[in-house]
């Protein structure tokens, strides 16, 4: 068995053209594949570029996709992919900008989109604390450990094909505040996920919880909204 791995790399070169580079990286001096990004960088090639923060799962900017699937490079141990080559892309579905660097802008863009806050409907005059129950806490507890990582999104087979679609994680974001027992904006939020361009285009494929590196399950999420959008919508027919 060889002592070093061999990154096979993504890259663009000056005219646009995409090719793989490969590059040596000695198996005792990296466990995860961010580390061994790093190794390159330092050690390899300066002019590799790719983006990290946190180094432990939490700032969700070192999306990549590793051996054809969108991981965090820095949560990916190399071991764990059982293989001594290891191939790396820019995720799917994004611009590349260089390298392994994405535009994350229109993810964020369609994240805005649903209002990812507590809307209130009392402009705030309230004069108590908003309290709430564990198990009303647990209701959206899952949708909000999501990193904002947009690993989701390029999973997601939709999301390929058309880029207006809203997409899993704005969706389970639209779902975590509807949730929330101190929000007041499921209303407004129904609108827009239930428009053209939301949960009427998920065909339930599942790849975006598969995927997801904290255990967010946006697939079940766009099927509470699907419940809620009708049940409001019932709502307003039948004056209640
Ligand atoms: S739902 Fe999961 S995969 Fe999607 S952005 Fe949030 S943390 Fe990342
Ligand atoms: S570096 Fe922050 S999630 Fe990987």
């Amino acid at each position: 068995m060889s002592d070093e791995f061999e990154f096979e790399i993504k890259r663009k070169d000056g005219s646009g053209k995409t090719y793989f580079q490969k590059y040596n990286v000695p198996k005792d001096k990296v466990s995860t594949v961010l580390e061994g990004l790093l190794y390159i960088k330092e050690n390899l090639d300066q002019t590799l570029s790719f983006r990290y923060s946190c180094r432990m799962e939490i700032c969700g900017s070192c999306g990549m996709e590793i051996q054809g699937k969108p991981r965090m490079a820095c949560s990916t141990i190399i071991e764990d992919l059982k293989s001594d080559k290891i191939r790396i892309e820019p995720l799917k579905h994004y611009k590349v900008i260089r390298d392994l660097v994405v535009d994350i802008d229109p993810f964020f863009d369609k994240y805005k989109e649903v209002k990812p806050y507590v809307i209130r409907d009392d402009d705030g005059k309230y004069d108590k604390e908003l309290s709430q129950t564990p198990e009303q806490f647990h209701e959206y507890a899952n949708y909000a450990m999501c990193i904002k990582c947009g690993l989701c999104m390029a999973a997601c087979p939709i999301e390929g094909s058309d880029p207006s679609y809203l997409g899993p994680a704005p969706l389970a974001a639209a779902w975590r505040y509807i949730a929330d027992n101190r929000d007041k904006g499921a209303k407004y939020r129904v609108e827009v996920v239930d428009g053209e361009n939301g949960t009427a285009r998920c065909h339930f494929a599942g790849e975006c919880t598969e995927v997801c590196p904290k255990g967010v399950n946006p697939s079940f999420a766009i099927q509470k909204l699907r419940k809620t959008a009708l049940k409001i919508e019932l709502a307003s027919i039948f004056g209640r």
